[in-house]
């Protein structure tokens, strides 16, 4: 397989869609799939994943993940994301995404790194749910705590660093992990 070039997100040259505040949804029985190289770099995406996000398919292979990035989706989820991936662990994670006509559809994403026949991670998976709308609400005050504190500093590390910290602290207020405190709230929905 020839590796797919990356190209830049259109977001990353100012021509990106604006948030219109649409809220889009899609089927509970439906699931957004998609797969990366190990940059982030979209190799593979379904039609329900291009259905919602409203993009061709030649529109998405070859850009990076954050092309459907909402620009109110906190630093923090995303730096635990790579993380939890980067240490070969998989995670689920409540994530607002930006479609081209700047609808936002929210997911809950499980997010898995996915092994060559030497052991070594060639790649990421994303498989996502419809969330209930019960975990949105939960989340939402979530993230604009997360917002919040990115926004008081001046440099994009320095924001992650703070509200990666606060991420932290908040989840330790309510669970052991992040793994009990996400599993408490997608339970906690569904009951
Ligand atoms: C398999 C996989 C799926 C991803 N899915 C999404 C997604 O649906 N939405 C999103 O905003 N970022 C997603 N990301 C994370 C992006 O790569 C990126 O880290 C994020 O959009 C933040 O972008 P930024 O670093 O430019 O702020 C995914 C990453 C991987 C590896």
């Amino acid at each position: 397989m020839p590796e797919i070039q990356a190209r830049p997100a259109a977001r990353e040259v100012g021509r990106g869609p604006r948030p219109t505040g649409e809220a889009r949804t899609f089927a509970p029985d439906e699931l957004i799939v998609s797969k990366t190289d190990l940059r982030g770099v979209i190799t593979y995406a379904n039609d329900v994943f291009l259905r919602v996000s409203r993009y061709e398919l030649d529109e998405v292979i070859g850009r990076p993940h954050n092309l459907i990035r909402h620009p109110e989706m906190p630093r923090a989820v995303f730096a635990l994301l790579w993380q939890t991936l980067s240490e070969g662990r998989e995670l689920f994670a409540y994530i607002n995404n930006l479609a081209s006509d700047g609808a936002h559809y929210w997911v809950l994403a499980h997010v898995t790194p996915s092994y060559g026949p030497d052991g070594g991670i060639v790649g990421y998976h994303s498989n996502r749910r419809r969330p209930s709308p019960g975990a949105i609400r939960t989340v939402v005050p979530l993230y604009e705590q997360l917002l919040a504190e990115e926004r008081r500093h001046p440099t994009a590390k320095a924001a992650v660093t703070a509200s990666s910290r606060l991420l932290d602290e908040l989840v330790a207020a309510q669970a052991e992990s992040y793994e009990e405190f996400v599993w408490s709230v997608i339970n906690r929905e569904e009951r």
